[in-house]
């Protein structure tokens, strides 16, 4: 093995180093060669650091209360593999959408253990959850009781998501709990929502959900909008959502996990007592930090700013662009302070920054770059603007697979009809 001569800030998958050469290793696998082999832009995936943190997630939470769900949130990393990862750690998930439960069901995920979310649900995305026998539908609105009651032909149970009017600290994209939201009822409304459900033939009601945000830094936010809940009375389940942030730049320290999963138990406690079954979904907490997108360096050039271009961008990482979401970078055998410059994608707009200013030492064409942190909500907004191919490879104890190919240029042709 070898020698190790630099452990990595902890916006890195956990175990990256730099070997005596000053190159990256991320799941024991050399960033150079998984670049040569693999080709770039690529996700890069510790499975390591996953399980790590699905077991952290599980200790954190299995400490403090008895009866707890953990369900990966699925649209923070939708691939077979992830899926299936975090289900082999003994995690249900959450599906957002019918491809989303298509994906679930093919990763093998106990179909009881897959709960349906969504402000916006078709007819059809909820027969397909009934036909598979999912465990709870997350009624956001009064069509979705409509509409399964309609649809179902045995007894369905059924959560009721609830904006508590509670803000969470984070990007207003990215903001749910507010009272004036898109998603859930306000807490009048989820009254008359129990009641409706209460009276329903084929309905059974099972909890409260509530998610009031994602990249939250802050706790108490989540405590508050435990409170609220309980102001609607006692139940058997308590579905708490996700929302823990992750550090994208080495000086953000996001809470503990053991901090978080103390924070939402004991105000659980405190409003509903013991028994009750906790659930809790996170997503970005469990994905985030285990994967660094590799690109390569194509153009470095000076128009008044230096510009350094690679061969990825807006097409695997969205974030900066939607959110002014910041990263940092390094060359992935140079690491260490530089020149600041503009790191930038290959897509035909001015808006496709991944860092402005990055830190990055003398990057040149073909060197490889490394953006960390880059699992939760990456390859799920991944796009193939400007025609680009997308692949994830999953490394662990120093081996490489790839888990979802780049596409071919046939791949992104096939669809067309014409
Ligand atoms: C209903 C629901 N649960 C869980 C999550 C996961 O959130 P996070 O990735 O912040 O943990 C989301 C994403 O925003 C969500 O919408």
């Amino acid at each position: 093995m070898a020698t190790t001569t630099q452990q990595l800030s902890h916006v890195y998958p956990i175990g990256s180093y730099l070997d005596e050469r000053g190159r990256l290793h991320v799941g024991g696998c050399d960033v150079l060669e998984l670049a040569r082999e693999y080709g770039t832009p690529a996700y890069i995936v510790d499975e390591d650091d996953l399980r790590q943190r699905a077991r952290g997630f599980k200790e954190a939470f299995a400490a403090l209360h008895d009866r707890v769900e953990l369900v990966f949130a699925t649209k923070a990393f939708p691939c077979t593999a992830v899926l299936r990862l975090f289900a082999e750690e003994g995690f249900g998930c959450d599906v957002a959408s019918g491809g989303e439960l298509a994906l679930a069901l093919r990763a093998g995920v106990d179909p009881a253990r897959i709960h349906l979310h969504g402000n916006a649900k078709s007819d059809e995305e909820i027969a397909e959850a009934l036909a598979a026998g999912i465990g709870d539908v997350v009624i956001d609105n009064f069509d979705d009781v409509e509409k399964l009651e309609r649809l179902a032909t045995g007894t369905q149970t059924v959560q009721i998501r609830i904006t508590p009017d509670v803000a969470g600290d984070t990007h207003a994209a990215i903001s749910t709990g507010q009272a004036d939201s898109k998603f859930g009822f306000g807490l009048d409304d989820a009254r008359a929502a129990i009641e409706r459900i209460e009276r329903s033939r084929n309905l059974e009601l099972t909890g409260l959900h509530a998610h009031i945000g994602s990249q939250l830094l802050a706790l108490q936010p989540f405590r508050l909008a435990v409170a609220a809940m309980a102001s609607l009375g006692h139940f058997t389940t308590v579905n708490l959502g996700g929302g823990l942030g992750v550090a994208y730049t080495r000086e953000q320290e996001p809470p503990r996990v053991a901090d978080y999963a103390r924070a939402k138990v004991e105000a659980v406690h405190e409003h509903f007592g013991a028994d009750v079954t906790i659930m809790d979904e996170p997503g970005r907490a469990l994905v985030g930090n285990g994967c660094v997108t590799i690109y390569t360096v194509q153009s470095v050039k000076r128009n008044v700013s230096t510009w350094v271009g690679v061969d990825g961008g807006m097409s695997d990482n969205l974030r900066p662009m939607l959110y002014g979401a910041r990263y940092e970078a390094a060359v992935a055998d140079r690491f260490g302070h530089g020149t600041h410059r503009h790191l930038v994608g290959k897509h035909c707009e001015s808006g496709d920054v991944l860092i402005t200013l990055a830190d990055l030492r003398d990057p040149q064409p073909g060197d490889v770059v490394v953006t960390p942190a880059t699992g939760g909500y990456g390859h799920s907004m991944a796009n193939n603007y400007n025609g680009q191919p997308r692949p994830v490879i999953f490394c662990s104890g120093g081996d490489a697979r790839v888990v979802v190919r780049r596409e071919t240029y046939a791949d992104l042709l096939a669809r067309d009809e014409a």
